[in-house]
């Protein structure tokens, strides 16, 4: 939700400052903007369209200076105008502000400081930002000023803040939005997340809430809002910088799917030790304390709580832990029912989303444990949980989380075989198998991702296809779900995913020959018979099935128009090969319909607003 990015310099810092705005376009594409400091003016120029639209418009390389913002817009107050588009200035244009979050009290705000005589020209809650500061400026230095506003603020923000005359001085702020400061060599930067800076620089501080920094082109310093000087670490990234680029992949959806294998392999990485599991120090808890537990809460959005609905399933049938999954926007308003007994799991790519940080603040209050399965070292949700398990995706850029999604189901299964072999509910033959179906997992997406062909096929023939229906029961319903959502988000075009079974409540009326129903049939001991029933259902009624089923199978050819074989694998394991193809079938429907698969509309990559 809005990007951010920030440099100063002892050189232009045009072309960094560009860059880093076109790899944080997925946070935004609504307006974008770029403001410098020349001679102790500003030059701003701004728009309506994505960064490549409004450059081609404005020519934003024509800008120079040694200092910039940059900003991509995610509208939230104030409809999409130039007029919207950040920076915003203060009355005389001398203070510049670019804002990723929600200032709650902007309306007050901006009664009180127009009766003073300031004059707004936008619709945004940001723009009280420039004002206020101006208001706090008369008599104090910036920094007192930039301290006085935030202290009257109320809501969220990362802030990047020119002072044009401070032209050697980038000011940050942030409060429960993401911001991160990167250090370089005579050049510092700010920005929403590490990939936007990483062909410039991995070394990494993490600002935290309500603190202000201030960065020349050779240091920087942090103090929090009453002035007092913070020390901080500074974090040195591993990722690397193409991890960060195309590769010539058409867009990084697809990159970002056929990176899967290397993904899990790296997150299968040196955790698994003579048949038992190992993570990082960062994971504390006690053998003593996961045996007593009685219960697992896992709180998530979007595609992680679908990992977490595969999660539930994982720990109820193998390590027997009562688990309950709920959507975190949800449970940060009700009065959960917690324990010291219970652990509650928030899931995250981002580590940024802004419901599920409020969720597990609000499992902390009951004095519970909480862990976190965070993509992102050093994001606000591994910094607000006790213990981590870092899902090791390397970047996600694409907005539909892929990569991310497996990742996250590996950890969660590594997770299931530690708690299993802690409870001791399965026996040491049960925990190698489960250890070989892991570790054999690489290779076999491998060979998913071989069938693209097959898959591209069935894209071309139903594409220009209105709706479609995603079937799957136990372990794969929620895969269900996921294949329904990554349809729905890059191509537009409506998908539902439901338990086979429950077709037959309601959405079973829907079926005819124009509806594709997608059916994710793995051969296991649970319910594969019953789903075969639920598409012989679907053909008598001139659905077009596509099949994901395993290699082999010969029942779901017989029934099915089109079949895509996983290779076989245990049960709980299905869900990981499963949804594979499905990712590929939305990304080349949405590929065929001409869509912005990276930057689907609407959305953004990790939502920092509730
Ligand atoms: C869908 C997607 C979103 C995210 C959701 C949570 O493809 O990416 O549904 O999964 O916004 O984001 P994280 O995992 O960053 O908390």
């Amino acid at each position: 939700m809005c990007g951010i990015v920030g440099v100063v310099s002892n050189k232009n810092v045009n072309e960094k400052l560009f860059n880093g705005l076109s790899n944080l376009e997925y946070r935004g594409y609504d307006s974008v903007g770029m403001c410098f400091i020349n001679g102790g003016k500003f030059s701003i120029k701004k728009g309506v369209g994505k960064l490549e639209e409004v450059h081609k418009k404005v020519n934003f390389l024509k800008l120079n200076g040694n200092i910039g913002l940059g900003h991509c817009r995610w509208s939230t107050h104030g409809g999409v105008t130039e007029k919207n588009a950040h920076p915003h200035v203060d009355c005389k244009n001398k203070i510049s502000v670019v804002h990723n979050g929600i200032i709650e009290n902007y309306s007050e705000l901006k009664d009180e400081l127009t009766k003073k005589g300031h004059k707004f020209y936008s619709q945004t809650d940001t723009e009280v930002i420039a004002h206020l500061i101006e208001e706090n400026l008369e008599g104090n230095k910036v920094e007192e000023a930039l301290r006085a506003a935030l202290k009257k603020v109320e809501g969220s923000y990362a802030l990047g803040i020119l002072f044009a005359d401070e032209p050697g001085k980038l000011f940050a702020a942030r409060n429960e939005s993401p911001l991160i400061i990167g250090l370089g060599k005579n050049e510092n930067f700010i920005a929403s997340d590490v990939p936007s800076i990483l062909s410039y620089t991995n070394k990494i501080v993490y600002l935290e809430d309500k603190e202000i920094a201030v960065l020349t082109n050779d240091g920087f310093d942090v103090f929090d809002l009453n002035g007092k000087e913070k020390r901080k670490k500074v974090h040195t990234i591993h990722w690397s910088k193409e991890s960060s680029q195309k590769s010539g992949y058409k867009h990084f959806m697809l990159k970002e799917i056929y990176e899967q294998p290397r993904a899990i392999a790296d997150t299968l990485n040196e955790r698994i030790v003579n048949n038992s599991i190992i993570f990082e120090k960062e994971f504390a808890l006690s053998d003593d304390f996961l045996k007593k537990i009685k219960r697992i809460v896992i709180v998530a959005c979007g595609t992680s709580w679908h990992a977490a609905l595969v999660g539930e399933f994982m720990f109820e049938e193998l390590a027997k832990i009562p688990t309950e999954v709920e959507y975190a926007s949800e449970f940060r308003y009700r009065h959960a029912l917690l324990d010291k007994n219970t652990l509650v799991i928030a899931i995250s790519q981002s580590g940024e989303t802004a419901d599920t940080i409020a969720a597990l603040k609000e499992a902390k209050k009951y004095g519970v444990k909480t862990l976190s399965i965070c993509n992102v070292i050093g994001s606000s949700i591994t910094r607000i949980s006790h213990d981590i398990i870092y899902t090791r995706a390397g970047p996600e850029i694409g907005v539909a989380s892929t990569k991310a999604f497996t990742t996250q189901l590996a950890v969660l299964y590594l997770l299931t075989i530690l708690l299993s072999k802690i409870r001791k509910t399965l026996n040491e033959k049960q925990i190698k198998d489960m250890i070989e179906g892991i570790r054999k997992i690489p290779l076999q997406l491998q060979s998913v991702l071989d069938e693209d062909d097959e898959i591209l096929e069935c894209a071309e023939l139903y594409y220009n296809k209105l709706n479609s229906l995603y079937l799957g029961r136990g372990i794969n319903f929620p895969i269900a779900l996921e294949g329904a959502l990554k349809l729905k988000e890059v191509s537009y075009i409506h998908a539902e995913g439901y338990p086979a079974a429950e077709m037959k409540h309601g959405p079973i009326a829907l079926i005819d020959k124009n509806m594709p129903v997608v059916v994710i049939a793995p051969h296991d001991i649970y319910t594969y018979k019953k789903v075969l029933g639920n598409i012989e259902e679907v053909k008598a009624r001139g659905g077009i099935i596509i099949a994901i089923a395993t290699v082999g199978d010969k029942e779901v050819k017989k029934r099915a128009k089109h079949v895509i074989y996983i290779p076989k694998n245990l049960y709980t394991l299905s869900s990981i090969l499963a949804i594979v193809p499905l990712q590929l079938l939305a990304y080349h429907i949405a590929d065929k319909l001409g869509r912005d698969v990276d930057r689907p509309r609407s959305l953004a990559k990790s939502v920092t607003v509730e």
